[in-house]
């Protein structure tokens, strides 16, 4: 294992007054791309097909070129995520709503599946269901999500609507965050680069038991990687097979935890906002939040993407419920040029 333990410095480490303190991250929409989505979206879905018969192919997107460039540099080599703002969704159905966010997530990436149902697009919305139910996750109910990250290179969520209160976002460079765990606690940074056992909520590969091992932080070819869901690290310990959490593994969670307090970027999504992230550098939360009795509630649209510019993948990524799909991508495209601007097809 190739531990870090040296601060590293990168456009992902960013501190959230850097961010507060710039537009940068927020990208507006222009007409014509705003013209291009809503007609391509509203042509594809009147055929109302499967999402793995709806390639890129299908949306004619001449404007949105320069902005997929710009948006896959950010996400790899930039800040690690970026907001597009004002999609017009309120006026449109769910399902043309998703369409659309199909639409520009084909071509951006490679949508990848995102549960053991093999589903490419998830609903995240409040289902009335509990934690203590079997096999459901967390975005499925409307308790606040702790620090975490998706599956995937990246993530897109759209907010289709938002709650009557409660359900702010935040984002965390993860990079920072070791970076501040290393300054104060370099032993409990090395701690943090040794396997956990995680909670796979039903969601692992078929045959592998119901949690998977893996550090929190993986350095690797030059990038710091993260993995890290508090609840199901927690969640885990219900297995009699998972060794009970060290002293020094609650200290270093906790710390973990706290410093992604500190250095969390809080900001609120509004209907038509799309956040894009990479889930290498990047963690996200949501506080809890209430639907109103009569309206029909909070509902975040979401897609987990490999990007054709990621990074190469740690070893230890290949077994994982959530970069099995990109590391699968990347093994498969070893040996052809590497494309980092534009996307090709993908068979
Ligand atoms: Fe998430």
């Amino acid at each position: 294992m190739s531990m870090l333990l040296n601060a590293k410095d990168a456009p992902s480490a960013w501190a959230p007054s850097t961010i507060n303190s710039t537009d940068d991250w927020q990208i507006s929409l222009s007409a014509a791309q705003v013209c291009e989505i809503r007609s391509a979206a509203g042509t594809v879905a009147e055929k109302d097909l499967p999402w793995p018969d709806i390639d890129q192919r299908a949306y004619d997107l001449p404007s949105w070129v320069d902005l997929l460039d710009d948006l896959r540099s950010r996400l790899e080599g930039g800040l690690g995520f970026a907001l597009l703002r004002s999609l017009p969704v309120e006026q449109e159905s769910e399902h043309v709503a998703r369409t659309m966010l199909w639409g520009i997530g084909q071509h951006l990436g490679y949508p990848d599946r995102q549960d053991a149902a093999g589903n490419l697009l998830h609903d995240v919305r409040d289902t009335g269901k509990h934690l203590s139910d079997d096999g459901i996750r967390v975005y499925q109910t409307k308790l606040p999500i702790h620090y975490h990250n998706d599956g995937s290179d990246a993530f897109m969520l759209l907010c289709y609507r938002q709650a009557q209160s409660g359900g702010r976002s935040q984002l965390i460079s993860a990079v920072s965050v070791f970076n501040e765990i290393l300054a104060r606690r370099p032993d409990l940074a090395e701690i943090l680069q040794h396997p956990f056992d995680f909670d796979t909520r039903g969601q692992g590969l078929p045959n592998a038991p119901p949690y998977q091992r893996i550090p929190v932080y993986t350095h690797h070819a030059g990038h710091l990687n993260v993995l890290y869901k508090r609840q199901y690290i927690d969640l885990a310990q219900r297995f009699t097979d998972v060794p009970p959490l060290t002293d020094k593994q609650i200290e270093a969670l906790d710390l973990m935890d706290q410093v992604c307090g500190e250095l969390a970027f809080e900001f609120t999504m509004n209907p038509g906002d799309i956040v894009v992230a990479n889930n290498y550098d990047i963690l996200h939360a949501r506080s809890a939040f209430e639907d109103g009795e009569s309206d029909e509630g909070r509902h975040m649209m979401r897609l987990w993407l490999t990007l054709p510019n990621g990074r190469p993948l740690p070893p230890a990524f290949e077994h994982t419920r959530e970069f099995c799909h990109s590391f699968k991508r990347r093994k498969a495209k070893a040996g052809t040029a590497e494309n980092t601007k534009g996307k090709p097809i993908q068979p």
